[in-house]
């Protein structure tokens, strides 16, 4: 958004240029807990927001401040990848629970209840979700909270599409739901705001976690850029008349997307209740998701994710990403449907 622009043009030119402190300037921590006060019905001070760099940032420095070698953390799968890469990057060990198709990927408590053991140190939930679309019910995140304070277990929930969503349905949010002590939250200007290369993002937990996710940053990035940070503080204070006009033209391609992916022979897909993300079900077409990305680029000439990048759970689905026009929508589309018919029926 033009606002959002001008904020960082005018940060640069009064000389807003040098280092920040390691957990983000103090306007915008101050801003941040606002609107996550305002949002969740809880009150966050700023000492408890730590501004990083990307919502990635946020997971790689939260992980690294819960997780010593051999600790387990529970990640609903298929998921963003960052999860499990960094958990092992720590000596960590990721155990997976399966999300299914017909829960609206949405994870049971019984289902995160049985993959926790001594060893467990966090629950990593995603929602809305990221490959998969799906949003979380609220009773399936009370039930991670029972397990989560039953056995003394953080819930690091990263809600970065949490404006993302579709048919008037409101975002859950894990800190509306469970205590502070049990929550880190993970957020930021990636997505909502279109900012994915401003790499802002926030962290929200108790105090001394949030000391402990600086100290990590401080010691990697050193601070999110300056003056992007002056910028964010402008796309918190709106107008966020951008943000709903992006989010009802998601909604559209949603509905197209849906419509031509159940069109495909073969294909079939669950509606998206949230992201930019499609996820339809290919198992019917009896090819492994990875060859079928390959052969759906090199020979019909679309870009797309095989289920597989997302974890071992991801097999026999596609990701398709309708962060792109209607009419490139379209295109692939037909692409996808001329190919399958050709080649497999
Ligand atoms: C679920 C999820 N979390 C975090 C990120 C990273 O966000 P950022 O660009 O703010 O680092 C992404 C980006 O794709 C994502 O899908």
């Amino acid at each position: 958004p033009k606002h959002i622009i001008e904020a960082a043009k005018k940060a640069l030119d009064e000389g807003k240029t040098g280092y920040t402190p390691a957990a983000g300037i103090y306007e915008l921590r101050e801003a941040v807990a606002e609107y996550i006060s305002e949002s969740r019905g809880v009150d966050v001070k700023p000492k408890e927001v730590v501004i990083t760099v990307g919502a990635k940032m946020g997971i790689f420095a939260s992980l690294i401040a819960f997780l010593d070698p051999g600790d387990e953390v529970v990640i609903p799968s298929p998921t963003y990848p960052a999860y499990e890469g960094v958990t092992k990057f720590v000596g960590g060990v990721p155990v997976t629970v399966k999300l299914r198709e017909e829960r609206g990927f949405s994870p049971s408590g019984e289902e995160i209840a049985s993959a926790v053991t001594d060893k467990t140190k966090a629950i990593v939930i995603n929602t809305p979700g990221n490959p998969t679309g799906g949003v979380y019910s609220r009773e399936d995140i009370e039930a991670i909270y029972e397990v989560a304070k039953k056995k003394d277990i953080v819930v690091i929930s990263d809600e970065i599409y949490e404006h993302i969503i579709f048919d008037g349905k409101k975002h859950v949010s894990a800190l509306s739901i469970g205590d502070k002590e049990h929550t880190v939250l993970l957020g930021g200007f990636s997505k909502s705001w279109s900012m994915t290369g401003w790499r802002l993002g926030w962290v929200i937990a108790p105090e001394k976690v949030a000391d402990k996710v600086a100290k990590v940053q401080l010691n990697s990035a050193s601070c999110p850029a300056s003056f992007v940070q002056y910028a964010a503080i402008a796309a918190l204070k709106g107008p966020w008349d951008d943000v709903w006009k992006m989010v009802k033209e998601y909604e559209a391609r949603r509905n197209l997307i849906y419509e031509e992916v159940n069109s495909i022979p073969g294909f079939s897909m669950i509606k998206p209740a949230a992201t930019f993300y499609a996820f339809p079900n290919v198992s019917k077409l009896g090819v492994k998701s990875s060859k079928l990305a390959d052969m759906l680029l090199n020979e019909a000439g679309v870009a797309l994710l095989p289920g597989t990048s997302f974890g071992a759970e991801g097999e026999g689905y596609l990701r398709i990403s309708f962060a792109t026009s209607r009419e490139n929508i379209k295109k692939g589309m037909k692409r996808i449907r001329d190919f399958v018919k050709e080649k497999f029926f």
